[in-house]
C-alpha cells in the first residue's frame, strides 16, 4: 500500500486500480468498485483482490456504503483462468508453478491466499453497508465477492456458480460461511458439488438475493436502497449491523446482553448530544 510519510495510507492510483481491473468512484457516502475487464467477462487476480483490500483501507471516514458491481453485462467470471498457468497473469504469480517446480510450500501457499482474502473480509465491517450490483454471471470468486456483501441485488438474468469444485478446486475466498449461513449445509453442498448455476429467481427464493429485479431496473433499484441506507443514524446502523452479525453465534442470553449493552451505549450517546 502506498503511505504518504506520517500521513494517512494513500489510496490506490488509477494505474494500480487499473492494473487490478478495478475501477472506483467515491461521492461523499458512497464508494462505487467495479470489475472492470469486460473483454475477459470481468475475470479478477490477485491483484484484483489485494487492491481491493488497500480500497477498503484506504476509504474516507465518511463513506458509508460500498456497491460494487461488473462492468458490462456480466458481475464476474471468477478467477482469471491464466493464475492457474504457470506464467501466471499480467506478471502476477501463478498459482501453481511456485508448487508445481518445488520453490514455494503450502505453508506459502497460504499466506498468500490469506493475502487476497483480506479483499473479500473487509467487506463484513460494521461501519460500511456492502452492496452487489449483480447482472449476468458470478461464478467462483465472483459469487464469492457477492456472498460477501450484505445486500445481493440481482438483475433477474443473474447466475450464481460455485465451479471451485468442478476445477479439482475448493472456494476459498471466504465464501462457504456466508453461503451455508444463508442456505444451509445441505443446500450448500448440492450447489457447491454440482456446481450448477443458480438463477436470480432461485437464488431469491434461497435468500442469496435482497432483491431480484429486471435488468434494465438494477441500476435505479440499487440507487434506491442507497439512498434509504443512508437515511439511517450512521452510529446506529453500525451498532446494528455489529449486533446482527453476532446474532447467530451467540445463545438468546448472550444476544440479549449484547442487545442492552449496545442500546445503554446508544442512549448514552443521544443523552450527550453525539
Ligand atoms: N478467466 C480468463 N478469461 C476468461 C474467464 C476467466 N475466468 N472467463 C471468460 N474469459 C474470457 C474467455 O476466455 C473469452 O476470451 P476470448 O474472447 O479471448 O476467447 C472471453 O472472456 C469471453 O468469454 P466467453 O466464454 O466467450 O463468454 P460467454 O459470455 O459465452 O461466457 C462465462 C461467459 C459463462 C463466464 C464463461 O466465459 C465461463 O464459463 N468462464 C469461465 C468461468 C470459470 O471457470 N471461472 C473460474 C471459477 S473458479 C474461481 O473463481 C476461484
Amino acid at each position: 500500500m502506498t503511505q504518504a510519510s506520517n500521513g494517512p495510507a494513500l489510496p490506490p492510483t488509477e494505474e494500480e486500480l487499473s492494473r487490478a481491473r478495478l475501477k472506483l468512484a467515491v461521492e461523499g457516502p458512497v464508494a462505487r468498485v467495479t470489475i472492470s475487464c469486460p473483454e475477459r467477462r470481468n475475470a479478477m487476480t490477485g491483484r484484483t483482490w489485494t487492491t481491493l483490500a488497500h480500497i477498503g483501507q484506504t476509504l474516507p471516514e465518511d463513506v458509508r456504503i460500498v456497491v460494487l458491481s461488473g462492468e458490462g453485462d456480466t458481475f464476474s467470471a471468477g478467477i482469471d483462468l491464466g493464475m492457474f498457468s504457470p506464467e501466471g497473469v499480467d506478471g502476477e504469480r501463478s498459482m501453481v508453478a511456485g508448487l508445481a517446480d518445488g520453490t514455494s510450500t503450502e505453508a506459502e501457499i497460504q499466506d498468500y491466499i490469506a493475502g487476497l482474502q483480506e479483499g473479500f473480509l473487509w467487506l463484513r465491517r460494521p461501519d460500511l453497508v456492502t452492496v452487489a450490483a449483480v447482472r449476468g454471471h458470478a461464478i467462483g470468486a465472483g459469487f464469492q465477492l457477492a456472498l460477501s456483501c450484505d445486500i445481493r441485488i440481482l438483475a433477474d438474468d443473474a447466475q450464481l456458480c460455485m465451479k471451485e469444485p468442478a476445477l479439482g478446486l475448493v472456494p476459498d475466498l471466504t465464501g462457504t460461511k456466508p453461503l451455508v449461513d444463508i442456505v444451509g449445509v445441505n443446500r450448500a453442498v448440492e450447489i457447491c458439488l454440482t456446481a450448477r448455476r443458480v438463477g436470480a429467481r432461485e437464488a431469491g427464493t434461497l435468500g442469496l438475493a435482497e432483491l431480484v429485479v429486471a435488468s434494465d431496473e438494477l441500476p435505479g433499484t440499487v440507487d434506491d436502497a442507497v439512498a434509504a441506507l443512508l437515511a439511517t443514524d450512521r452510529e446506529a446502523a453500525t451498532a446494528t449491523k455489529a449486533l446482527l452479525q453476532q446474532a447467530a453465534g451467540n445463545t438468546l442470553q448472550q444476544q440479549a446482553e449484547a442487545e442492552r449493552v449496545a442500546q445503554a451505549s446508544r442512549l448514552a450517546a443521544l443523552a450527550r448530544g453525539v
